[in-house]
């Protein structure tokens, strides 16, 4: 059994730690070579599907880097096959929707679906991670929020300028919060399924919110990350994180979570202040400043424990995930500037 008391769950609860503890997003991937072998021989659903592989993904950064948590080996698409609107992660362009939802007709088309059972595999691998993390360290669940999930059933993958997600918010108003209605009612059943399973705490992912105007994120994303949050089995901490969202903290607050993760385009300390020092901060080193030497990872690492300034609730990330040509010793070395650092 993990302590309750781990460094990175007391963090979540803004209790003082010994050290500031870290994990970095995507520290499953394919900068290490142990996934890219296994890559080799299976697709990424293959691995998603495959509950001792996807343990094992999980578990392997945990013991090569000295990370103070692991994250669920998952997607934040995965929610999206059982709906019916064909998922496939192609070679070149990442993910891609092929039936894209474009109209009320096209959200009442979702297929509906219990989560438990179309995503058993999901809380098979929480279990086979808790087995062989063996209480080493905390085990994190995660799913993409629903504005983000949104975007990608409306724009069919990635996306420039969210205009098709943003068109069905302004003119089809009844379809939007429909669609939004659904996508956080399967989320809050598939978070609590994962904290059954053995999820410790849990990450929200709005990865690309940062595209709304203040305004517009109140109106059509905020009742819905907050139907979401509020609804995950209390007494688990919940990470709310996003990106290129200096200008919307207070709304993101408001939304909920017990700690707020920012990217490297806000200063630490000036974010906190604006969320307020009752909830935790996570974050927020460039995940490209693992391509400087040691040296200037120390040094930008020190910046960043110096703008936390001590205050209990910080977890150490970076602001986005690692990037697949990341050097992993250069990740290995973050890790320890982190923890010898902070050490207090
Ligand atoms: O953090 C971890 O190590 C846990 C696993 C995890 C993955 N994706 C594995 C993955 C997590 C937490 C995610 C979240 C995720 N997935 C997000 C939110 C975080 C973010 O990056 O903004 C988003 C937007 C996705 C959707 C997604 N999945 C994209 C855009 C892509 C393609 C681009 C890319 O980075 O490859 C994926 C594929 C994906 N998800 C891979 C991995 C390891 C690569 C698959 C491969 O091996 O080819």
């Amino acid at each position: 059994m993990t302590s309750p008391n781990h460094p990175f769950l007391a963090a979540c609860r803004r209790e003082k730690t010994p050290y500031t503890p870290v994990w970095l997003m995507r520290q499953a991937g394919r900068y290490m070579q142990e996934y890219r072998k296994l890559r080799a021989e299976f697709s990424f659903l293959e691995l998603c599907k495959r509950p001792d592989l996807a343990a094992e993904i999980t578990v392997t950064p945990v013991k090569r880097l000295g990370v103070d948590a692991a994250i669920l080996f998952a997607d934040i698409l995965l929610i999206l096959e059982p709906m019916g609107v064909g998922l496939e992660y192609s070679k070149d362009d990442g993910p891609v929707i092929h039936n894209q939802v474009r109209s009320r007709t096209g959200v009442e088309q979702l297929v509906e679906f219990e989560p438990a059972e179309a995503l058993s595999f999901v809380f098979e691998a929480v279990r086979k991670c808790r087995v062989a993390l063996d209480g080493r360290v905390p085990l994190i669940g995660f799913a993409g929020a629903p504005f983000t999930l949104a975007s990608y059933l409306i724009e069919g993958g990635g996306s420039r300028n969210y205009l098709r997600t943003k068109k069905m918010m302004y003119t089809d108003p009844g379809a939007w919060r429909a669609l939004m209605e659904r996508l956080a009612h399967a989320l809050a059943k598939y978070l609590n399924a994962q904290i059954a399973a053995g999820a410790q705490a849990v990450q929200l992912f709005d990865s690309w919110v940062g595209c709304l105007a203040p305004d517009d994120y109140e109106r059509y994303v905020l009742p819905y990350t907050r139907a979401t949050i509020a609804a995950i089995t209390p007494g688990v901490p919940v990470i709310h994180f996003s990106t290129g969202t200096a200008g919307l903290l207070r709304l993101l607050r408001a939304a909920g979570g017990d700690v707020i993760g920012v990217d490297w385009r806000v200063d630490l300390d000036a974010a906190w202040e604006r969320l307020g020092y009752d909830v935790g901060i996570q974050g927020n080193l460039d995940p490209v400043a693992l391509f400087a030497s040691p040296k200037e990872i120390r040094r930008k690492v020190a910046e960043i424990l110096k703008r936390a300034g001590g205050r209990p609730g910080h977890i150490f990330n970076l602001g986005h995930g690692v990037l697949p040509e990341t050097p992993v010793e250069n990740v290995i070395a973050m890790v320890e500037a982190v923890h010898e650092l902070s050490a207090r």
